[in-house]
């Protein structure tokens, strides 16, 4: 079977991404707009890029019409965020904070969560978090423009918090004790509880 994207709807061409790119780690991303107002929301589109300089990316894509997402405008306005890493436990809070604000509700007040300051930057990291990155905006690169099309957005890590009990030998952090949330598609998620340990390398 080969599908050929060029004559493709949006949507499936959406569908078929979220199923075969898996499972992606969740940026569950901190910012605040000029007038000091925090945003937090999740973005499964997400990487690791460099690590001298230590770069980081995820992409938020543009809404059906075409208007861009809370994030990106954000980042625009003040060019710092966090990237909190989203472990099992937190699934809930980090699904509520994916639902569009409704007016004059106030997103701090997600249940299942504590913002704190950050070291570095302004905008809040998630205490809840096992691993948080601290992150300048280093560009953004526009895939395109209209309804669907990416910010992709890459972000130089100044800081990361690392739960106590979770940094072994000073450099590395537990896979098993982080948990982390692998994204799926649709409402499907996975856990990382099975490694396979190569012998070869
Ligand atoms: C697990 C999960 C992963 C998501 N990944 C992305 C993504 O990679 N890019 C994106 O644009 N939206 C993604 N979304 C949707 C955004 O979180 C959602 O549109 C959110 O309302 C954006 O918030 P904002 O307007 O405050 O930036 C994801 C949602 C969930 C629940």
């Amino acid at each position: 079977m080969q599908i050929d994207l060029r004559e493709l709807e949006p949507r499936h061409a959406h569908d078929l991404m979220t199923s075969a790119i898996i499972p992606r780690p969740i940026a569950w991303v901190s910012s605040m707009n000029r007038r000091g107002r925090a945003n937090l929301a999740p973005f499964s589109f997400f990487t690791g890029v460099s690590w001298s300089p230590p770069i980081l990316a995820f992409s938020v894509v543009n809404r059906s019409d075409g208007t861009r997402k809370d994030t990106a405008i954000n980042i625009e306005q003040v060019p710092e965020f966090v990237v909190n890493i989203v472990s099992v436990d937190l699934l809930s809070p980090m699904e509520e904070s994916a639902k569009p604000i409704p007016c004059g509700a106030d997103e701090s007040a997600i249940t299942g969560i504590r913002w704190i300051p950050a070291k570095t930057v302004r905008p809040y990291r998630i205490q809840e978090a096992r691993v948080s990155f601290e992150c300048t905006l280093e560009r953004i690169v526009a895939t395109g423009d209209g309804p669907h099309a990416g910010n992709l957005i890459l972000g130089r890590i100044q800081m990361v918090h690392i739960r106590d009990d979770l940094l072994e030998n000073e450099r590395e952090v537990n896979w098993a004790g982080l948990d982390v949330l692998g994204r799926l598609s649709g409402n499907r998620y996975c856990a990382v509880r099975s490694v396979i340990e190569s012998e070869t390398n």
